[in-house]
């Protein structure tokens, strides 16, 4: 499945991707990795691993719209199949999203619909619960709000920092967010309204 990956910084879910992607233990052709930040240091491993790398800096463009638009319009040239947001750190338009064609998959560092946004790890230790983890879900245009896929659960401990929590999640986003591809390749996601079935 010809895949592109949206990135906006260190790319570690990438490198998870890029891995089983050129050992051959997942169905998908990376075909190229975009940024809406021109340094990522997401972008590197894309260009080590022999990916077309992009960047659309919002800076460079009249507005948000013009961007998804040229965006957009790259992955439909390319023929993508599949999208995978991984750390890419904009929400996308529901018009993007309606006239992409293919699935959007994203991966975030809490239970959703608890903690949404960019500080989920902070806001979980913030609110003191015992239990966060990762979701991976379908992305709709709302902030980390679409259609849920799978979810692991990682336990906060009494002396976690943000780093620590976020690092224990972080192993596990990797091994989550690939069996949520997997499923996906495999035709095993069955989708109603914002009900997902493995079956
Ligand atoms: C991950 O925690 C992901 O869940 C969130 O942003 C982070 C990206 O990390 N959306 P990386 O760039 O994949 O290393």
């Amino acid at each position: 499945m010809r895949t592109a990956v949206l990135v906006s910084g260190r790319g570690s879910n990438l490198q998870v991707f890029l891995d089983a992607w050129t050992q051959g233990t997942l169905a998908i052709e990376i075909v190229a990795v975009g940024s809406d930040q021109e340094n990522a240091q997401a972008l590197e491993r894309a260009r080590q691993a022999g990916v077309s790398v992009r960047a659309f800096p919002l800076g460079a463009y009249p507005n948000r719209r013009a961007q998804e638009r040229e965006l957009l319009g790259w992955l439909k040239d390319l023929g993508i199949e599949l999208l995978l947001l991984a750390g890419y750190m904009r929400v996308l338009s529901g018009e993007f999203v309606r006239e992409a064609g293919f699935p959007i998959l994203n991966i975030h560092p809490s239970l959703l619909p608890a903690f949404p946004g960019t500080q989920a790890q902070r806001q979980a230790l913030e609110y003191g619960v015992k239990v966060s983890g990762c979701t991976v879900h379908f992305v709709d245009e709302g902030l980390d709000s679409g259609p849920i896929i799978l979810q692991e659960a990682v336990l906060v401990r009494s002396e976690d920092t943000e780093e620590s929590l976020a690092a224990r999640i972080l192993e596990v986003e990797h091994r989550l967010y690939l069996e949520a591809v997997r499923l996906l390749l495999a035709g095993k996601l069955k989708r109603s309204g914002r009900i997902v079935t493995v079956i």
